[in-house]
């Protein structure tokens, strides 16, 4: 057990390093917020035009897109003020085939437009033209909240000539193209605003959404007047954090282990996002497998003997981390489906390599998300702050201790917040429709103005130039 530790030792943080880490986090948030740090800034903290959580006035159908998990969905969801409930009428999944991930982005939204198209016509929407909530879960510049501009794919997209480019334009062509169905306005929102907006209308203390899904995320409610890119004093706006881009200025080199460097380096895009490859799903399941591999050629595991599956990138995915740590049983299973000859040791390694790994990963989105509370706390000069957390995401919701450590971690680290986690259902869809429901709530412009409590904060001083 002893020569284990060694491998598993640089993926144990302590409390000191975990606070150190939310430190860096804290100045990162200031450069993404600063008007002339954030063109460089690791952490992009882009603004999303949403200004108001929702108040439980909103109604009326939407229609509602979702790219950026696994899969594309099309959503027709009604928002009923009455019963205070947004419900899920109908919905489709289109899968995005693997090719079509790296292709052009013409075939990506012709794709997207063929899929609503039909949505609409086996749903009899077709003449209809309902208000559309685009959740599309990448970091974009928002102009407005119509007006997105992709800076960069992340997780397994690839498609040529979308960076830099209006999403909404080119999804407006892509329909165009098509020519037999019209859509209303549309609102683009990222997949935490979502998350955060579906679980508003349940709980409008709600003001934080995160996923840990196959990419990781957060945003959350901050006051405008700190957001120095924009103009504009009053109220507040949710800020899409894009943590995932923490560290990628090299500011989290010395907790990187040898393992990291290496899944960094063989991703679609290396030196991107290292945060979000140290903890999402599109990333932890191939870094038990190089542990694993590493071990096994030392000899330590499987009689040095590595199978074909163990030897293939990608192959142990994310969810056997979560069944192996559920139970013996389940370890056996699986390393028999690999093609492996274990033994009952090996089989509590391996276990003790996927709970050390996932727990890294539950520990780095605490400190992360104590940042964003302790955030909002000094923001509001509070001694004491009781607030909300949308969560969604499959390593969130499938891993059976992931959400446990992660909440016992933000304790430890934000000792005077007291945070509720609400686990979102359907965050992206609903959302969305919420989203769009919100910006076209005719009280908006004026509970604006209310919501501004003209607390100053000269506190926290932007620091540019870092
Ligand atoms: C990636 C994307 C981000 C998204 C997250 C979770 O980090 O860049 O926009 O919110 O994945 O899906």
């Amino acid at each position: 057990w002893q020569c284990v530790e060694k491998y598993l030792q640089p993926f144990q943080l302590s409390p000191e390093t975990l606070q150190e880490v939310s430190a860096r986090l804290r100045k990162d948030l200031l450069r993404g917020l600063g008007k002339h740090s954030h063109h460089k800034a690791p952490v992009k903290m882009l603004p999303t035009f949403v200004r108001a959580t929702p108040d439980g006035t909103e109604k009326g159908d939407f229609l509602a897109l979702d790219l950026g998990g696994t899969n594309f969905r099309v959503l027709h969801v009604r928002v009923e003020e009455e019963a205070q409930k947004v419900l899920k009428m109908d919905s489709q999944i289109c899968a995005i085939p693997q090719e079509m991930m790296l292709g052009t982005g013409e075939q990506l939204f012709d794709h997207i437009a063929t899929c609503l198209g039909d949505f609409l016509e086996s749903h009899n929407l077709k003449g209809q033209t309902l208000p559309l909530g685009f959740t599309f879960s990448f970091p974009c510049e928002q102009l407005e909240i119509d007006k997105s501009i992709l800076i960069r794919w992340t997780k397994g997209f690839n498609c040529s000539g979308v960076e830099g480019k209006d999403v909404v334009q080119l999804l407006k062509e892509a329909i165009h193209r098509r020519g037999d169905y019209h859509i209303g306005s549309v609102a683009m929102v990222n997949d935490t605003v979502g998350t955060m907006m579906s679980c508003g209308y349940k709980d409008q203390s709600c003001e934080i959404g995160m996923i840990i899904g196959t990419g990781t995320n957060a945003c959350y409610m901050e006051e405008i007047k700190n957001v120095k890119r924009i103009e504009g004093e009053d109220g507040r706006m949710c800020i899409n954090t894009e943590w995932g881009g923490f560290g990628d200025d090299g500011c989290l080199d010395d907790i990187l282990t040898e393992f990291d460097v290496e899944v960094d380096k063989t991703s679609i895009n290396p030196g991107v996002h290292i945060f979000e490859k140290m903890i999402s799903g599109m990333y932890l399941g191939e870094i038990v497998r190089l542990v694993l591999v590493k071990m096994t050629k030392d000899k330590l595991l499987f009689k040095g003997q590595i199978s074909e599956a163990l030897g293939t990138r990608g192959l142990f995915e994310t969810k056997f981390i979560s069944e192996i740590e559920d139970g013996l049983e389940n370890a056996k299973k699986i390393l028999t489906e690999l093609g492996l000859d274990w033994s009952l040791v090996d089989a509590s390694v391996v276990r003790l390599v996927c709970d050390t790994i996932s727990s890294r990963s539950a520990y780095l989105c605490a400190a992360a998300l104590a940042t964003l509370v302790n955030r909002i706390r000094n923001n509001r000069k509070l001694g004491h702050l009781k607030t909300t957390v949308g969560v969604d995401g499959t390593v969130y919701r499938k891993h059976p201790t992931f959400s446990s450590k992660l909440q016992k971690a933000v304790r430890l680290l934000a000792p005077q917040c007291d945070i509720t986690f609400l686990v979102s259902e359907d965050g992206s869809g609903k959302g969305a429709a919420m989203v769009t429901a919100v910006a076209q709530r005719p009280a908006h412009q004026s509970r604006l103005l209310e919501e501004s409590d003209g607390e100053d904060n000269e506190e926290e001083e932007e620091e540019e130039g870092q």
